[in-house]
């Protein structure tokens, strides 16, 4: 792993293994594991306690936070916003000058998370989500 040490947050290696902290994670948080992270994608971590994994698009200098999760113990106490942030100014680091997301409408904790690092909604896509409810669509540009 690699990254600033002072926040707690690094980021894996391409090709390093998934540790099995965040697949437990991951399906606390969202009731599926995803598999181990594709090429065009990167997780960042707070070891034990968190992790985000993104899909980066070098090409286009633009990325996708595909999920984002803290410990349920560790909620609620800036956790969220060190590791956003974090992800935020490494991939910014690197030219991806565009963030985007998708989210619940009534994922209050989230969007609230988002909004607190500078996210702004930007449009919405209808149905989105197995239960029919929509996805709320927000980006985050580099000022
Ligand atoms: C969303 C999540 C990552 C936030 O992590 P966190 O460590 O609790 O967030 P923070 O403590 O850094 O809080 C960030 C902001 O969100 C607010 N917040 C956090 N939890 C909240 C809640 N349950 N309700 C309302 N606001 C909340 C905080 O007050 C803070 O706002 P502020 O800067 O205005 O004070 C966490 O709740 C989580 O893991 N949820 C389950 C997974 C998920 O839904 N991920 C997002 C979709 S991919």
């Amino acid at each position: 792993m690699t990254g600033p040490q002072d926040s707690g947050v690094q980021r894996l290696r391409e090709g390093e293994a998934l540790p099995e902290w965040v697949s437990r994670l991951d399906r606390t948080a969202f009731g599926v594991a995803w598999k181990a992270p594709a090429e065009h994608e990167a997780v960042w971590v707070i070891p034990e306690v968190a992790f985000a994994r993104w899909a980066v698009v070098p090409a286009a200098g633009e990325a996708e936070l595909l999920r984002i999760a803290v410990d349920p113990a560790h909620r609620e106490g800036g956790l969220g916003r060190v590791l956003l942030e974090a992800c935020q100014g490494d991939l910014e680091g690197q030219g991806m000058n565009h963030l985007f997301l998708e989210v619940r409408p009534s994922n209050a904790a989230a969007i609230r998370l988002y909004r607190t690092c500078g996210w702004e909604p930007c449009g919405q896509r209808s149905g989105y989500y197995p239960d029919g409810e929509d996805a709320a669509l927000f980006r985050w540009s580099k000022s």
